[in-house]
């Protein structure tokens, strides 16, 4: 079916045009004023709406194993909620178990996904052990698509891995133009300041916030910067969470260096605070890095404005508080890490980033989708309006409201941690490569409809 996008106010990174946009099959033909209504099967009426490229999300974690249990969605009510909040492509984790080829994992997530996605995804892969064949496995995985590498400085003897293993993966990457993406806190320091914690008694949710510094953050940060620098690769800090981490970011890139980095809307608009809830309800909250003082916020929001951060991703890792959160009821070191949110990034940016004035309406497309598409060897097929691309559109309700709660979000967790919060602007009618899947609140599209993602590594072309 062919279709035609009238009267909006078409939104890229780079522009704010009055135009329509003619979709042909699954990309988009045409963007001009004034196409001819014959030209396509089916008008969709954008008139006080604004036509945005539809939201990626490269940080997200779908049936995901971790802390015991394994996050709440699957590729199919995650992808569908993320459809819901105008997220048309994600790109999801898969974990590398210790000892086994990293295709062995791939193979895995490609099963999770495949006959359950119903937006397209792409898949990084988390880097847990190099071998003998890990280097050999990183160029295999970009061969598949697979253009990015996770890799851990923190939780020790589960995923964290050593400098000497990082230098080597960032060094391959330098060769084969892949990305390494970092989570970044001292893992080392953190375990000897939570064994503190535990022998005084401090069991409570804050205690995990509390046993993770910002100087832990900012250390690794400034340390998987380092490496990157000696190794001549470019190096992408996932979840960024407290100033003093941003500031080594910033530091960096005004040197010149290669260094990217991601943050979330829960350290954009929530605090240190949330953890202290009664009644565990904290654990709603526990999730690595941690929520900072808030004081870091608006710290988080001009380094947006401002390009010292490039991306906003959810890090979506849901656990449900009756049954999984419980989990670390006695001991905060054993509450799942992750938190619910891919459904809501969209609004919650438009909200408290352009209605609040913090960002411009092209610097919110760029930060949700164009820069993400870029980076993670998407581009332009992926996060762009323009003839050629994906037809992977939102048309986005500027004065929509909208109140956030676990009563009514379609993600397959029983709280939402931005539960009660009222936004103006959501997405009404989501395009996945030409095709309707939401309209009104209405799902529209179907499980295993969304395509793998091969991305294409950069080989250094990043700035
Ligand atoms: O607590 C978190 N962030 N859970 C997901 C795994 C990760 O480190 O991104
Ligand atoms: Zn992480
Ligand atoms: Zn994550």
């Amino acid at each position: 079916m062919n279709t035609l996008i009238r009267n909006g106010t078409v939104v890229t990174a780079t522009s704010t045009t009055q135009a329509d946009v003619l979709i042909l099959g699954e990309l988009i033909a045409k963007v001009a004023p004034a196409i001819p209504e014959n030209a396509a099967d089916r008008i969709i009426d954008a008139t006080g709406m604004y036509v945005i490229p539809g939201g990626i999300d490269p940080h997200t974690h779908l049936d995901m194993p971790f802390g015991g249990t394994t996050s709440a969605d699957d590729f199919e009510t995650g992808t569908r909620a993320a459809a819901f909040g105008g997220t048309t492509s994600i790109v999801d984790f898969a974990i590398q178990a210790r000892g086994t080829r990293m295709r062995d994992a791939l193979d895995t997530w490609w099963k999770k996904a495949e006959r359950r996605a119903c937006i397209d995804f792409g898949l990084h892969m988390i880097v847990t052990d190099l071998g003998t064949s890990g280097l050999e496995d990183m160029d295999d995985m970009v061969n598949e698509g697979v253009a990015s590498f996770k890799l851990f400085m923190a939780y020790p003897n589960v995923l964290m891995v050593d400098d000497g293993t990082i230098f080597k993966a960032l060094s391959q990457t330098a060769k084969n133009g892949a990305l390494i993406c970092m989570h970044a806190e001292n893992g080392s320091v953190i375990d000897v300041i939570i064994a503190r914690a535990l022998a005084e008694g401090k069991t409570a949710p804050i205690y995990h916030a509390l046993t993770r510094p910002p100087r832990a953050e900012a250390e690794a940060v400034h340390r998987a910067i380092a490496m990157s620098e000696i190794a001549g690769a470019p190096v992408y800090i996932v979840h960024l969470s407290s100033e003093d981490a941003l500031n080594e970011v910033r530091e960096a890139r005004d040197r010149g260096v290669p260094a990217f980095a991601e943050t979330c809307p829960q350290y954009l608009l929530l605090s240190v605070d949330e953890l202290a809830r009664p009644n565990f309800e904290g654990a709603k909250y526990v999730f690595t890095p941690p929520l900072r003082p808030k004081e870091h916020q608006p710290k988080l929001w001009e380094g947006l404005k401002h390009d010292h951060l490039q991306v906003v991703s959810t890090d979506h890792c849901p656990f449900c508080f009756a049954d999984q959160k419980i989990l670390g009821k006695d001991d905060f070191t054993k509450i799942p890490n992750g938190g619910p949110g891919i459904e809501n990034r969209l609004q919650l940016i438009y909200h408290h980033g352009v209605n609040a004035g913090k960002l411009s309406l092209n610097r919110f497309v760029e930060l949700t989708s164009t820069t993400p598409a870029r980076i993670f060897g998407m581009y332009p097929k992926k996060g762009e309006i323009a003839p050629g691309s994906d037809a992977d559109l939102v048309v986005w309700d500027p004065n929509a409201m909208h109140t956030i709660s676990a009563k009514t979000h379609h993600m397959r967790v029983d709280y939402s941690m931005f539960e009660g919060y009222e936004v103006r602007g959501n997405a009404r009618t989501v395009l996945s490569r030409g095709e309707v899947i939401v309209d009104n609140g209405q799902f529209l599209g179907k499980p295993g409809r969304g395509n793998y993602l091969k991305r294409a590594a950069r080989g250094g072309a990043w700035k």
